[in-house]
């Protein structure tokens, strides 16, 4: 069985006790909505190297093993109950500059009225293929979630859509990321490491660039 599917096995046998059940977070069960957020034998998503908690599976583990389950540890994702934190943090980095604006009047545009080459658009998919789960902020000792915001400046950092705004988006979001009260990036590479989508330290490199050329524009 999966891990989540151990945890709704130990949730029946506590409803039934008449006891309260263990909260956790979770949605699609199938690493795309990043919800599973759990911290497991201190790594997040478990030992599984490219997995989210909810793919993987028990037989990671041996017969007999205690497993220690703990909800994502980071000032700025204060635990709510049991195993689930508020991520909305991330949310509100999203909000302040992970868009483009698009003009809707008039006919629609052709798909391919914009060239892009296929370096960029293949590492802007590879940055969109963030799920926002919070694994690099639990994994990092600073709790620093450059990984996710670079991630989310460099899927419009790469595309001709996203130059637009591409200053006041990079200097936003990094701001936001600040207030929330997310830590510094020391270059240790542990996000990287821990991150189920395989997000690429490089895309904090991109975004550190992005942040300079946009103060010195001004
Ligand atoms: S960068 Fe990776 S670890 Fe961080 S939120 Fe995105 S998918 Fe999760
Ligand atoms: S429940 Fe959606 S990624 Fe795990």
């Amino acid at each position: 069985m999966s891990f989540l599917e151990m945890l709704d096995v130990l949730n029946e046998g506590l409803i039934n006790k008449g006891e309260t059940p263990v909260e956790f977070d979770h949605d699609c069960r199938e690493g795309i909505c990043g919800s599973c957020s759990l911290q497991i034998n201190g790594e997040p998503h478990g030992p599984d190297r490219m997995v989210t908690s909810c793919q993987l599976h028990m037989r990671s583990f041996k017969d007999g093993d205690t497993i220690v389950v703990e909800p994502f540890r980071a000032k700025a994702f204060p635990v709510i109950k049991d195993l689930i934190v508020d991520r909305s943090a991330f949310d509100r980095i999203q909000q302040a500059g992970g868009y483009v604006s698009v003009n809707t009047s008039g006919n629609t545009l052709d798909a391919n009225a914009i060239l892009i080459n296929k370096q960029d658009a293949d590492s802007a998919f590879a940055a969109a293929a963030c799920i926002g789960c919070g694994a690099c902020v639990a994994a990092c000792k600073n709790a620093s979630a450059m990984l996710f915001t670079s991630a989310k400046v460099s899927q419009f950092a790469l595309l001709p859509q996203g130059q637009i705004e591409a200053a006041t988006r990079v200097e936003n979001m990094v701001r936001q990321m600040d207030l929330e009260g997310f830590g510094n990036c020391t270059n240790t590479g542990a996000c990287e490491i821990e991150c189920p989508k395989g997000i690429s330290l490089e895309n904090i490199a991109r975004m550190n660039r992005e942040f300079i050329s946009a103060n010195i524009k001004g």
